[in-house]
């Protein structure tokens, strides 16, 4: 195998690389910022999240709503505790995406997937394989960044989301209790299934699943195991795309129902 030598003693972005390694860390780091940003600011701004029987993943599963001020908002007779309580801040927006869709966040912030991708894109220590960092000291994931030890408990905090996720988008093929599908249904169930690779394909659950042993088979029986770590593992080495799929898929869900719950555009349904 051929050895290659790398030169240390450059700045910046200094490599001996002849390929265009710089178009990765930008593409994430433009990914990122639109994708993050948009829902963020759609956490925060809990209108037109509604449109029955769909729900923004945004704010789904919704524990409390809006009474009034939000047009659009998730119906109270939807929401898990009724209206936001009288001791909700003034100064904070009564968004639903602040309690169990926060959830989301932690597991996608302490993925392994993400944290390589805005270490790269953002740390720049250093922003590739063999190119040049900023001149900062490694310090590895200590300090601050200790929470991202976290990551293996989230998974459970997702784990519950997606259960409800698909709660949602299966009851979005009843309107009033008649069955029926619209754009806006098949939407919300590719969101699950997407949703639902990206979170299979994680390493903590792989771990979770198939960790600790050496064999599946060495007790004369193939481990009940096996099979499921197998999906994990088939998941995991696809885990970069389904992590972006899933997060491109969240927001156009959210603006998909933003359109329709806000008379911009006919959703298209048998109802
Ligand atoms: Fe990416 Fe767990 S490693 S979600």
């Amino acid at each position: 195998m051929q050895t290659v030598q790398i030169d240390r003693r450059g700045g910046f972005a200094a490599t001996e690389r002849v390929d265009q390694w710089w178009i990765g860390p930008a593409a994430t780091a433009i990914g990122l910022v639109i994708f993050f940003g948009y829902l963020t600011l759609r956490a925060f701004n809990a209108t037109y999240v509604w449109y029955d029987p769909y729900i923004s993943p945004t704010v789904a599963p919704p524990v409390f709503t809006p009474a009034s001020g939000y047009p659009g908002a998730v119906p109270v007779s939807h929401s898990w505790f009724g209206a936001f309580p009288s001791w909700w801040p003034p100064f904070l927006p009564q968004s639903p995406a602040f309690f169990l869709p926060a959830l989301a966040i932690a597991f996608r912030l302490t993925c392994y997937y993400y944290r390589g991708a805005y270490y790269r894109a953002f740390g720049m220590t250093p922003p590739s394989c063999a190119v040049g960092g900023l001149p900062r000291r490694y310090r590895g994931e200590t300090a601050l960044l200790l929470f991202q030890n976290l990551h293996r408990y989230t998974l459970y905090g997702a784990l519950l989301l997606l259960l409800f996720l698909w709660w949602e988008g299966l009851s979005a093929f009843f309107r009033g209790g008649r069955f029926g599908v619209g754009v806006g249904t098949i939407v919300m169930v590719v969101n699950a299934a997407l949703l639902t690779g990206y979170t299979f394909g994680c390493h903590s659950w792989r771990h979770l699943i198939g960790g600790r042993l050496d064999c599946f088979t060495c007790d004369g029986a193939v481990s009940a195991r096996y099979r499921p770590w197998q999906g994990a593992s088939w998941l995991n080495e696809r885990h970069m795309r389904f992590a972006w799929l899933s997060l491109v898929w969240v927001a156009l869900t959210d603006l998909y129902i933003y359109l329709v719950s806000s008379g911009s555009i006919r959703d298209l349904n048998t109802w």
